[in-house]
Parts: structure tokens; C-alpha cells; sequence
């Protein structure tokens, strides 16, 4: 079956474009493997997430999750789309990344299951908005920190909440059994806040929880709603403490292939939001604002990877490889997830499917397939392949596996075209090397 594109994808020449530029001129232009964002789309979808909030007369914050994407440019993208939308970071690297683009630090949300006393330090530091504790070491150290710097900083806990989404099992974190967070019914969420609530250098916001990634089901985000406003009903009567946010994180699945079949990531929170509202009504509790931690929503289906087909070997009434010159260096979910994704032919996006062929990288692997099964026309050495959908979780997972460099990265937008993130060179592979000298 050919993929489905938008009419306005493809140009007079017959060729895919993306954000109104012609994906041929972009490989010359730029080379391959290329990254290529149509910024609109990454636009759209967070103003799409604030227009559901803002129907629904919620307090609200959209906090995008850095780690499916983490460049300059896309904090420098998200910075004027509004007070409402934040940024989580979980390390150093993402936190100073965001930072030097000018991402105001307000608007930083700090998360992960071992920050360092570094991390921490530096969060603090720079005034970060809210630091996520997601253990009891944590708050000892933040304690230090906060000590040593005689400072104070908002704060949220993470709770495991006991909800095990359907999804890759490396993508589930919302499980009793997860590495992630403070777990409920032992009572360790119960003695974290009680930590939290008498240490006076924190203020305790609210509750979090993330169940997972590229989630199909509604009824995981409903049931981890409840579950957050029932926590919330039970420090409110037991500790006298009444959450003013819950955070529900990130995880709303996207369409990669055609048995994808989504719901749209705003229809997603909205059923979040009216789970909420009813469990506030019926809890008897004030409505707290309620944040969301999109990542692949947002940048995923906005994203393409350009390649150059190179290669090609035909085992005789077994199977077809075509090899481009990326692979699992620019995209590893293939090989660690089995992720899969749709390819089109560049100069003719639309071409009936001539041939099914395992779709191979240049890396020294043989599990170094980008797809196994690839619905492609006939394709020649030369030929520049698009794989769609690409945007999250490509480039922030990128390794310099074989010593091949990073691809480039380059924003579209209304027909023209900005390189955001230069192609690393060989030099800079080699440039934190240092020559042994012991003889
Ligand atoms: N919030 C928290 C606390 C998270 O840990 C994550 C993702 C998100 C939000 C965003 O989730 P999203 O909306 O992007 O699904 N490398 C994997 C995905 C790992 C996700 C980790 N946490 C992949 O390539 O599928």
C-alpha cells in the first residue's frame, strides 16, 4: 500500500517537499543523511495542546519533553509560543542546552531518577521552575544543595502509579516494578511528601506521574489521572496539604505505520482533562492545574530523515537489501525497539510499490536494519530516500558508532530552509581524543 501524504507534499516536479522545500534540493543542498522539521507542525501541535486547555478554562502547562528532541533551536522555537509552555530537561546537557538558547529558566521543569549533586547544583543555581524528586536520596541531596547555596526551589513528587501501560516493555515506566519514582502503596509517596512538606527550603507543588511512551490507549491516561486525584484527596485529608498541579507526562502515541491508528494527542488530553474535572467534583477537591509532557507528539510526526541509496544485494529467491548511507547511528529504535516506519522515494513520493525490500544501514551489523519490510518502487544507487516520522527519539539517541558522524539538521518552513545543526566531520569525532604518550 502507498503511504498516505498530504497533496501539498508533493510539488510540480512530482517530488516530496517538506514545509514547501523540495526534499531533493534539500540532500543537495545539505547532503545525507539529513534531519529535516517542518517547524509549522511542531507549532501546530503545541498550539493545539493549549487550545484544548484553554477551551476547557483549565490551568494549564504544556512542558515539552526535551529528550525526544534536544537542540537550540527547538527552545528557541517553543520560547515565544507562551507562558504556558515549559520544558523538561534530565540532565545537565539538556538543561545547558536549553539555557544558551535562551529558554527562560522558569519554565524549566528538571527531571530523572539519579541526578547528580552537579545537576542539582546547577538546576538550583539557575533558578530552574520546579525540580521533579524522584527518590529519598534525592532529597538529601537537593536538601545540600539548597543549603549550601541558601536557596529554595518549587518542587513535585514523582509517583509510580501502579499502571502498567501497553507498550514496548523499555517504554513502560508507570509499573509498580520501575526504577522511576516513589511507589504508593508501601507508603514511600506518603513519607516523601511528609520529608518534603517540613524541609522549608522546598515548596511542594504537586504530583507527577509518567506511565509510558507511544501509548495507544485511552484508558491508561484515565486511570493514572484517577489515581493522581485520589493521592491528592489523600494528603489533603491526612496531611492537610492540597496539591495545586498534578502532571500527568508525556506518552501520547503517534501514527509511524498504516496499522497505526491513534487518537489525535489533543483528544488524549482532553479525556485527561474531563477525567480530572470529574474526580475534582466528586473528590470534592479544587481543580488543580494540570500539566502534560508531550515529547514524539510534538516533534515526532514533524520530523524526516533524508538517505542516499547506495548499495544493493539480491539473495536469489530469499530477499532484497537496500543499503542507504545512515542506519542505527542516526536511528536506533529500528534495532531496539523493532520500530517501524514508512520510506517514499523523494523524486516520486507516490510511484506504486514495485518491490518489498529490508531496507539496511552502512553500520558493521547485520541488526542494523531500518526496516525490514519496505514498500519502495524500484530504487537505483543515488536515489534519495525520505523515512517520515522520524522527528523523536532519532537524533537525541544518534551515536558515532563505526566513527561515522552525526547527520546535519535543518528547519523548514513556508518554502525556506535554515541549517540548525551542522554535520559533525570526522575532525570532530577525533577532537576529544588525546595521543598516548606512555610509549
Ligand atoms: N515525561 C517523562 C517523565 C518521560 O520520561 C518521557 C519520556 C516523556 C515525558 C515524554 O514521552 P513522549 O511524549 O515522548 O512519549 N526512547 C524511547 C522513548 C523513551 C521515552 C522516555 N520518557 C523511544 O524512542 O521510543
Amino acid at each position: 500500500m502507498n503511504v498516505q501524504l498530504q497533496p501539498a507534499q508533493v510539488n510540480g516536479a512530482g517530488h516530496l517537499t517538506i514545509g514547501g522545500v523540495d526534499t531533493l534540493k534539500l540532500a543537495e543542498q545539505y547532503g545525507t543523511p539529513l534531519m529535516v522539521y517542518d517547524v509549522n507542525q511542531i507549532v501546530n501541535q503545541v498550539e493545539n495542546f493549549k487550545r484544548v486547555f484553554e477551551e476547557r478554562g483549565v490551568d494549564y502547562v504544556v512542558s515539552y519533553a526535551s529528550k525526544a528532541f534536544a537542540i537550540k533551536a527547538i527552545y528557541q522555537l517553543l520560547k515565544p509560543l507562551g507562558a504556558h509552555v515549559h520544558a523538561d530537561v534530565v540532565s545537565a546537557g539538556e538543561m545547558y542546552t536549553a539555557l544558551s538558547a535562551g529558554f527562560p529558566a522558569e519554565r524549566l521543569t528538571f527531571h530523572g531518577n539519579n541526578k547528580s549533586y552537579q545537576e542539582l547544583s546547577m538546576a538550583v543555581e539557575h533558578h530552574l521552575g520546579t525540580i521533579v524528586i524522584d527518590n529519598f536520596h534525592e532529597i538529601e541531596l537537593l536538601d545540600e544543595v539548597l543549603n549550601e547555596q541558601n536557596a529554595t526551589t518549587d518542587v513535585m513528587l514523582r509517583i509510580t502509579p501502579g499502571i502498567a501501560a501497553h507498550t514496548h516493555q523499555y517504554t513502560a515506566t508507570g509499573q509498580v516494578d520501575s526504577k522511576f519514582g516513589f511507589d504508593l502503596d508501601s507508603g514511600q509517596a506518603d513519607k516523601a511528601l511528609q520529608e518534603v512538606l517540613t524541609n522549608p527550603r522546598m515548596k511542594m507543588r504537586g504530583v507527577h506521574v509518567h506511565i509510558g511512551s507511544q501509548i495507544f490507549e485511552l484508558n491508561g491516561f484515565q486511570l493514572a489521572a484517577r489515581k493522581l486525584m485520589g493521592v491528592i484527596a489523600h494528603w489533603a485529608n491526612d496531611y492537610g496539604y492540597q496539591a495545586e498541579i498534578i502532571n500527568v507526562g508525556g506518552g501520547f502515541g503517534i501514527r509511524y505505520v498504516s496499522a497505526d491508528h491513534p487518537l489525535k494527542p489533543e483528544e488524549f488530553v482532553a479525556a485527561i482533562i474531563d477525567t480530572v474535572k470529574e474526580e475534582a467534583q466528586q473528590l470534592g477537591l479544587k481543580l488543580p492545574a494540570i500539566w502534560i509532557e508531550p515529547g514524539r507528539s510534538i516533534v515526532g510526526p514533524a520530523g524526516y530523515t533524508l538517505y542516499t541509496v547506495g548499495s544493493r544485494k539480491d539473495i536469489p529467491n530469499l530477499r532484497s537489501y537496500v543499503s542507504v548511507d545512515g542506519g542505527m547511528g542516526d536511528n536506533i529504535r529500528p534495532a531496539l525497539y523493532q520500530a517501524e516506519y514508512e520510506t517514499v522515494l523523494a523524486n516520486d513520493p507516490q510511484a506504486p510499490v514495485a518491490e518489498h525490500v529490508r531496507l539496511a544501514g552502512k553500520y558493521c551489523e547485520s541488526g542494523d536494519i531500518l526496516a525490514q519490510y519496505a514498500a519502495l518502487p524500484k530504487t537505483k544507487p543515488g536515489d534519495v530516500l525520505a523515512m517520515l516520522d522520524t522527528g523523536a527519539y532519532g537524533y537525541t539517541m544518534a551515536s558515532n558508532y563505526n566513527r561515522n558522524p552525526r547527520p546535519a539538521v535543518v528547519f523548514v518552513k513556508d518554502g525556506q530552509s535554515q541549517l540548525v545543526v551542522k554535520r559533525e566531520t570526522v575532525e570532530d569525532l577525533a577532537r576529544l581524543d588525546q595521543s598516548y604518550r606512555l610509549g
